[in-house]
């Protein structure tokens, strides 16, 4: 998993049939988006199956927008992805085991919208997470879109089916679980002001210790260079409180 912010070079490890997406695409920004998440999917996919080069395959949208992955040696992978203000992120699976994916950048311009959103269990949730209370309403918003993900649907599904029943600390991550979905979770990660939360079954373990770690400096990485020099980049440490539920 990895995330890119979009430069000219970055458009080096696009498929043919994903130039010419991009072509047609007409503004700019979703150009930088678009790029950003091929190259974080590039990046996961690449990994996951020890390929070289990253242009033999591609990641095209599917009947719901959702991406499909193609090409040689990628039989049996698929891809999840998301981009935020140039920023990708991506996760490649065996399709046995699906996860789905989203990075939202803490945005106090969002925070009605956001507000909005939440179901009373929910406002519950983010007053008792140790988190800024935009920061524990972008999180809860995450695993919302990351749960939209894994399923397939996008936000047509009804938001109230995707809601957030109950928290606690999994390892280094926030772990939030779903009150209609309980095969499944989210395990959320704070970094600066960016949230990452993956979408995972329930009762799967995160085998790498160090995955959030390494999560975290990927992130960092990226984030220090879509900011100005001399910018400060930190990670709130994760405090070890109780867990919190909504009967
Ligand atoms: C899927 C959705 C929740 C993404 O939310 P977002 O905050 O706008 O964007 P994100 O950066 O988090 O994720 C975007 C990526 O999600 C993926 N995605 C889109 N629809 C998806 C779906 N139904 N299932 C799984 N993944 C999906 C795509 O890879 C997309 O990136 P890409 O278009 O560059 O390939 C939202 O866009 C949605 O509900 N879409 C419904 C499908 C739709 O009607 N799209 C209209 C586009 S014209």
């Amino acid at each position: 998993m990895s995330g890119y912010s979009a430069t000219s070079a970055d458009a080096a490890v696009l498929h043919r049939r994903e130039r010419h997406r991009l072509l047609r695409m007409r503004h700019e920004r979703r150009r930088a988006d678009y790029l950003a998440g091929r190259r974080a999917a590039k990046a996961a996919v690449t990994q996951l199956c020890g390929m070289a080069d990253p242009t033999t395959i591609w990641v095209e949208p599917g009947a719901l927008h959702q991406p499909v992955l193609g090409g040689p040696g990628t039989d049996g992978v698929a891809v999840s992805l998301a981009h935020s203000q140039h920023l990708g992120a991506a996760v490649a699976f065996d399709v046995a085991h699906p996860v789905g994916i989203d990075l939202e950048r803490v945005d106090p311009a969002r925070a009605g919208i956001l507000q909005s959103t939440l179901t009373p269990g929910e406002r519950e949730i983010t007053a008792g997470l140790p988190l800024a209370a935009l920061t524990a309403a972008t999180a809860v918003w995450t695993a919302k879109e990351a749960l939209a993900k894994f399923l397939r649907v996008g936000l047509s599904i009804d938001l109230s089916l995707l809601e957030v029943a109950s928290w606690r600390i999994e390892g280094e991550w926030w772990r939030l679980e779903y009150r209609h979905v309980v095969s499944l979770k989210a395990l959320v990660l704070v970094v600066d002001d960016w949230v990452l939360a993956l979408c995972l079954p329930a009762r799967s373990t995160v085998s790498t210790p160090e995955l959030s770690h390494s999560l975290a400096a990927a992130l960092l990485d990226d984030i220090s260079r879509a900011l100005p020099p001399g910018a400060a980049v930190r990670v709130p440490a994760v405090d070890r409180p109780t867990e919190r539920k909504w009967p």
